[in-house]
């Protein structure tokens, strides 16, 4: 069995780093992580400037992207639509969330206004581009970091009002990494009876060292789509507690190891982050990334 893996780390990896990254340096970990397998990669995201600093370059990012990758990014409102749709993005995502405290904090709109929102962006970008594909993600579909528990209901019924705007796929983020298995199990179910499971992507960050954990609970329930970036780099700034995202080194080490096909290649993915953590002065902290690093030495 395949399994798809959506590498964010150019995207959620980096939004949160204080340290600016130079546009080639942003590349080439782009292109390191094509040449390693990865072909789903979230490269960037057409947010406000004053909000996330670090990607006030999507514009420039775009037209440099190496051939061969089906690149997304993300995409707020009609402005970000505009400016993807001019340097001819093909695969959005929008985000909105199953709780208002943090829509609010993180795009400044309750969740009916964002969907309100998406309404119109789908409509222009199905509209100037045949074939493009969407992305909705639902964020804090466990823990909101200013609500608390999130109710699954809630996760459901945002869901339901994403895939009836024709979005192509949700994904459900686990967005401050605290969910455990028992959680992510009751909540697949939930979606499983509601939504095909093609149309669920899982999102998860690994703050408290249960992402793999959770990888396995949904696989066993017939997920096949993960989120995860290279190095384990990431976390939302409004989302004040999330670290990074479930490493993408873990994860395909992990399904490999299943019997399951990454397509991807664990040596030239654990090289494929070095420059950036150097340039970010962080350690190699992902294991799969260790262990590999240290079996070529
Ligand atoms: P706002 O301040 O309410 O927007 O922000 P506004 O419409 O009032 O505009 C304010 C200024 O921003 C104006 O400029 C606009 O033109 C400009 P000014 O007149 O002041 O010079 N502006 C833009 N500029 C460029 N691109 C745009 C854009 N929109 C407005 N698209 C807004 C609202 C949505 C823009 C803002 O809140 C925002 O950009 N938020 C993004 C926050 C973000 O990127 N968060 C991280 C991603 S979500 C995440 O990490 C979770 C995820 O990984 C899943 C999970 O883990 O759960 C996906
Ligand atoms: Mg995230």
């Amino acid at each position: 069995m395949n399994v798809r893996i959506v590498e964010v780390g150019p995207r959620d990896g980096l939004q949160n780093e204080r340290t600016p990254i130079p546009t080639e340096a942003k590349v080439a970990f782009i292109a390191a992580l094509l040449n390693a397998g990865l072909k789903e990669i979230e490269a960037t995201s057409f947010v406000s400037p004053k909000w996330v600093p670090q990607l006030a370059d999507a514009a420039e990012l775009w037209p440099l992207l190496p051939p061969g990758g089906l690149y997304s990014a993300l995409v707020p409102n009609g402005k970000g639509l505009d400016r993807a749709i001019s340097v001819g993005v093909s695969r959005i995502a929008l985000f909105t969330a199953a709780s208002d405290a943090f829509t609010q904090k993180n795009i400044n709109m309750s969740i009916t206004e964002s969907l309100g929102a998406f309404r119109e962006v789908m409509e222009t970008f199905r509209s100037s581009t045949p074939g493009g594909f969407v992305r909705g993600y639902v964020s804090t579909a466990f823990q909101c970091p200013y609500a608390g528990i999130v109710e699954p209901s809630e996760v459901i019924r945002v869901s339901s009002k994403l895939l009836a705007l024709g979005v192509d796929e949700i994904s459900i983020g686990d967005t401050i990494g605290a969910a455990s298995p028992r959680e992510v199990r009751d909540l697949t179910r939930l979606l499983l009876e509601e939504f095909p499971a093609e149309k669920i992507a899982m999102h998860f960050h690994d703050t408290h060292g249960t992402a793999i954990a959770n990888v396995d609970a949904a696989l066993e329930l017939g997920i096949t789509a993960f989120d995860s970036s290279a190095a384990g780099l990431g976390g939302c700034p409004y989302a004040p507690g999330a670290a990074g995202n479930l490493a993408t080194d873990d994860l395909v080490y992990f399904l490999e190891r299943q019997g399951l096909k990454t397509g991807v290649d664990q040596a030239k993915l654990a090289q494929a982050s070095l420059p950036i953590l150097k340039s970010l002065g962080r350690p190699v902290q992902a294991k799969a990334q260790l262990a590999e690093l240290a079996s070529g030495e």
